[in-house]
């Protein structure tokens, strides 16, 4: 299926094709694939109660590295993929805002909880404390402001919180294939 060819019919196929084909691929230099980082991130969505759209949002959060212009390993190399705003764009004809926000916010919300939680960047992965920097490190106080005016920052640095506990390894969760009725309920009249 060509990207120029997605509707809302058959956006939740391409998507469950494209984690199959892709989701098996290196995370970052992390301990867990791209599809088992996602799902884990979903997983810790649902065990904390967020709301169905976070969860979606958790599930799909990283597709911007299958779908942007840059291949997987571009941060690892130094270079900024955007790959937030490459998936909520992506998502964006077929999901709603509470979706397509917190995935467009997470690499901000990274950046924006290094500026206001002294001990935020502890818990950080190696691998993402090195993407902060290429991503532009910590958020400045007009950024922070910036960023606290969005309606939509709090479900993005929930989002960002459970995107950073997504990484253990050898943990086997919900595939995304089992999240097929919830993506579809989620689509966009
Ligand atoms: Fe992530």
């Amino acid at each position: 299926m060509n990207k120029n060819e997605l509707t809302k019919d058959n956006i939740v196929d391409f998507i469950l094709d494209l984690f199959a084909r892709r989701g098996a691929e290196e995370y970052l230099g992390e301990a867990v694939s791209m599809a088992q980082h996602m799902e884990q991130s979903a997983a810790c969505a649902v065990a904390d109660g967020a709301t169905e759209s976070l969860v979606i949002a958790l599930l799909l959060h990283d597709i911007g590295h299958f779908i942007g212009d840059f291949p997987v390993e571009a941060l690892e190399k130094g270079i900024d993929n955007c790959h937030e705003d490459a998936g909520a764009s992506f998502l964006a004809p077929y999901f709603s805002k509470a979706v397509t926000e917190p995935i467009r916010l997470h690499v901000a919300a990274k950046k924006y909880l290094c500026a206001v939680d002294n001990e935020y960047i502890n818990r950080l992965s190696d691998a993402s404390v090195q993407s902060l920097n290429v991503q532009g490190g910590p958020m400045t106080d007009d950024e922070v402001k910036h960023f606290e005016s969005n309606p939509h920052h709090l479900s993005a640095i929930k989002a960002r919180r459970y995107d950073d506990d997504g990484k253990v390894f050898g943990l086997t969760i919900r595939p995304i294939k089992d999240y097929r009725a919830q993506l579809e309920s989620l689509l966009t009249p």
